[in-house]
């Protein structure tokens, strides 16, 4: 699979989140990585499908919707509307992982996992047919700016080797995402231990320039 860089909008400037989402697909953004947050699953509390949709006429690329919310299930139709085209959950979050899964590709979009650093990836066992993406947190959900946790690395090879397993057996590609703490002098390791779709947050929003930020972290990831 292709590598995906996938600034996060939660260190964007929400007072101008339209023109935000077009700078960095502009400077080659491959997502739009949207977090979703309850003050209930996470303390924290951002964005729901209204602004989803209101950036939606923004992006070219693919929202990436990251639900830190629980329950899950009654935001799926109304983000699908809202133009999301992934979704993703915690699997702690919801009572019928299978169900959900079913309920976001009914609904026309591609469905994954989410994997907290201390959330066993036995959650994975069942349901492997259903995923198109797995995203492992590498920091606790809730906040932009922390300090990517390093004992991810090992649980991204864990969970790449899960995947390539699978599609050695005939099953379909499933993408590897990792969440949190990426920065350019990080993002090379998290290839390397088999991720390739990288969010980031405040190491693309906080630089001036996007551009020469996306294309560092390309040039990176082509070491
Ligand atoms: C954290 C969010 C992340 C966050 C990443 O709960 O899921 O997407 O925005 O931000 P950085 O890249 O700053 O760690
Ligand atoms: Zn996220």
């Amino acid at each position: 699979m292709p590598y995906r860089i996938a600034p996060s909008l939660l260190s964007a400037d929400f007072a101008r989140l339209g023109e935000e989402v077009r700078a960095v697909i502009a400077a080659g953004a491959d997502l739009i990585h949207f977090d979703v947050m309850d003050n209930h699953y996470v303390p924290n509390l951002t964005i729901g499908p209204l602004v989803c949709d209101a950036i939606r006429p923004h992006s070219s690329v693919p929202i990436d919707v990251h639900l830190m919310v629980e329950p899950v299930d009654r935001l799926i139709p109304d983000f699908a509307k809202a133009g999301a085209n992934i979704i993703t959950f915690h699997p702690e979050a919801s009572q019928h992982i299978d169900r959900t899964l079913g309920l976001i590709r009914d609904q026309g979009c591609q469905a994954g996992l989410v994997f907290n650093p201390a959330t066993p990836l036995h959650y994975l066992d069942y349901v492997m047919d259903k995923l198109d993406m797995v995203l492992l947190m590498s920091v606790n959900p809730g906040f932009g700016g922390q300090s990517f946790i390093p004992g991810t690395l090992e649980k991204i090879r864990q969970v790449r080797q899960r995947l390539d397993a699978h599609t050695a057996r005939g099953g379909q590609a499933i993408a590897l995402e990792v969440d949190g703490g990426i920065k350019i002098d990080n993002i090379r390791a998290v290839a390397a231990a088999g991720a390739d779709t990288f969010v980031a947050g405040s190491a693309i929003f906080g630089q001036p320039d996007y551009v020469s930020i996306i294309q560092a972290m390309r040039t990176e990831l082509e070491q």
